[in-house]
């Protein structure tokens, strides 16, 4: 079998070529992905995705699993990312390292992610001193948009830079091995990019980052409203409404199954 992508190999990509990230959370789409991306997320965002939630917040530590699970059979060569979902990791470092260890373990990806800067640099610090890669995510985090009163595009006001630039830096220092800005004005992109020594990985966070991903369903087409940082590069829905309308078609008109479709 085929080497996988290691933390070391993503973190020594700081400054040169462009990160290529991308969401997954079945395999048949991962593997697709896993030929193109050096990680695959799986994202919490798959409660909207895939559940129909309106927020990430009430997916759990199984969902997760069960989604992680499918990617990391799907995939052999990119290194799997698993989204911490919300409280599974806030309340404590030990009760962080309880949930990441049983996802890692039930789900074999190599690494995880949760949302949070200064305020979770103990607890990335507790799970990577333990043997447990984190990725950090900082900028707009979805898990607490109850206290940010929504969806906010992060830096607008340049008298909140520092605390972006202080949560980047404590997350890097805590060990985290690459952190995603999300949702964040390009200069301050940059500037954090310049600032701290791991990857950033940009989504609606300009080029000036050291890398990009993107969640799939939002760039194939899939999603009828996407936010304005997604460049969709399919037409997934308008291909996936025309076959399906082909084949109530078929089925009504009973052409399908046809000859080649039957045991004689
Ligand atoms: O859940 C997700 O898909 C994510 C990415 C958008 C970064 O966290
Ligand atoms: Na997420």
């Amino acid at each position: 079998s085929v080497r996988r992508v290691s933390v070391p190999q993503i973190m020594a990509r700081k400054g040169g070529d462009p990160i290529v990230s991308l969401t997954s959370y079945h395999a048949h789409t991962a593997a697709i992905v896993d030929r193109h991306a050096d990680f695959i997320l799986v994202g919490d965002s798959l409660g909207m995705v895939m559940h129909g939630m309106d927020s990430t917040l009430g997916v759990t530590v199984d969902m997760m699993i069960t989604h992680g699970r499918a990617v990391v059979r799907g995939s052999q060569r990119a290194l799997v990312v698993v989204d911490m979902p919300f409280g599974s990791y806030e309340e404590s470092p030990s009760a962080a390292f309880r949930n990441a260890a049983r996802i890692m373990q039930e789900t074999g990806c190599g690494a995880v992610k949760l949302e949070g800067g200064a305020r979770m640099a103990e607890t990335i610090r507790f799970l990577t001193e333990r043997g447990i890669p984190v990725m950090g995510h900082i900028g707009l985090t979805p898990q607490s948009s109850n206290v940010m009163g929504g969806f906010r595009t992060q830096g607008r006001d340049s008298e909140s830079w520092p605390r972006h630039e202080a949560d980047a830096v404590a997350v890097a220092e805590a060990g985290a091995f690459a952190v995603v800005l999300e949702g964040m004005v390009e200069p301050l992109a940059a500037r954090i990019t310049g600032m701290i020594p791991i990857p950033t990985i940009g989504i609606g966070a300009s080029a000036r980052c050291d890398g990009q991903i993107l969640v799939l369903e939002d760039m194939l087409g899939l999603n009828p409203r996407p936010p304005k940082f997604v460049k969709v590069y399919g037409d997934l829905g308008d291909r996936i409404e025309t076959a399906v309308r082909n084949y109530a078609e078929d089925v009504r008109s009973r052409s399908f199954p046809g000859d080649d479709e039957v045991y004689r």
